[in-house]
């Protein structure tokens, strides 16, 4: 296991600090990447299984189909690095079909996960050298060096998890891996496209509640690691598609005038206010094409028949090699 942690502070204090700046602002925020708790990344594949949230099972349906194709563009001998703890059904795919791979690198921010995952890919591919790296893929980190017989590095970067960023910190971060790619690398992305608002705002509020759950226990996260306050039943789910901005908003709605506690300081919130939880731009190709198209070259795109997700792949356009 490699950890980066470089000039990193620690975990919980990042959090903290984060979770204060967010809640001291005039529209209070939280960052979305706190979801993913154990109880949190629990609750993320209930959701993946409700009817109303098609973009899992629509990504892993296409990839399910393209994967030929889609091993093909890859080409053999390639480093997959993959953001996020992996193990999925994707990932699989991916290492049963590609010619050869040498190298497999999940990157996440959890040791836990990464570690799990890790030793279950191992046991399943023991040709395979399975490299996990903790560190925060969002910023910009040390990879293994390259191995001397891979062809390439691919970034295998699945569930749209792009989206959660804002568009300038998206390219920024397209921008920042590009140089781990070069030369002749590409990156392999789920990116969820833009749909009518009903069919949009139905996968964020499932008939079940569980989108409601997943959005609240960012509090009960808060309550346990960060001595906060929050009386659950004073928070409602709340999710819309914000049609200029193209994105999906999630928000807890404080219920009434009250004060929260966190770590010591106090945060009124009025009857109404919302803390701003997660953002989820959905791209059209075009905008997905225009993301890239700074570092990169557009190579193919795979999408399902009612167009609902699209699965893209960029190579780097070498140039100015680091
Ligand atoms: C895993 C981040 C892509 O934005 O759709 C699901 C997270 N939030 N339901 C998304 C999520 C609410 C999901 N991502």
């Amino acid at each position: 296991m490699v950890r980066d942690d470089g000039k990193e502070q620690k975990a919980e204090f990042v959090m903290l600090r984060e979770v204060l700046e967010g809640l001291r602002k005039e529209q209070k925020s939280l960052p979305s990447k706190y979801f993913y708790d154990e109880r949190g990344s629990e609750l993320f594949e209930m959701i993946c299984e409700q009817e109303e949230y098609y973009p899992t099972n629509t990504e892993i349906d296409i990839m399910q189909t393209d994967i030929s194709e889609i091993s093909e563009r890859i080409g053999s001998g390639v480093e997959l690095i993959e953001f996020g703890s992996g193990s999925s059904i994707k990932t699989r795919l991916l290492l049963d079909h590609l010619d050869h791979p040498v190298k497999y690198i999940p990157v996440d921010i959890s040791e836990e996960f990464l570690m799990k995952a890790s030793e279950k890919i191992s046991l399943e591919y023991p040709d395979l050298t399975v490299n996990p790296v903790a560190a925060d893929y969002t910023r910009r980190f040390t990879l293994p060096k390259r191995n001397g017989h891979s062809t390439k590095r691919v970034i295998y970067f699945p569930g749209s998890t792009i989206g959660n960023f804002l568009p300038e910190r998206a390219s920024a971060f397209l921008k920042t891996h590009a140089s781990l790619l070069k030369p002749g690398g590409g990156m392999l992305i789920g990116v969820d496209r833009k749909k009518s608002k009903e069919r949009l705002e139905a996968a964020y509020n499932d008939s079940a509640g569980v989108t409601a759950q997943f959005n609240k226990n960012l509090l009960l996260r808060i309550n346990r690691e960060l001595a906060g306050t929050f009386d659950l039943t004073c928070f409602k789910h709340k999710a819309f598609y914000n049609e200029a901005e193209g994105r999906i908003e999630m928000h807890l709605v404080s219920t009434k005038n009250q004060d929260v506690t966190v770590a010591g300081e106090v945060f009124h919130f009025e009857a109404g206010e919302t803390i701003h939880t997660e953002n989820s731009y959905k791209y059209t190709p075009v905008e997905v094409k225009e993301l890239f198209s700074e570092q990169y070259r557009f190579e193919e795109m795979w999408t399902d028949p009612e167009d609902l997700f699209g699965v893209y792949y960029f190579s780097v356009s070498d140039g100015e090699r680091e």
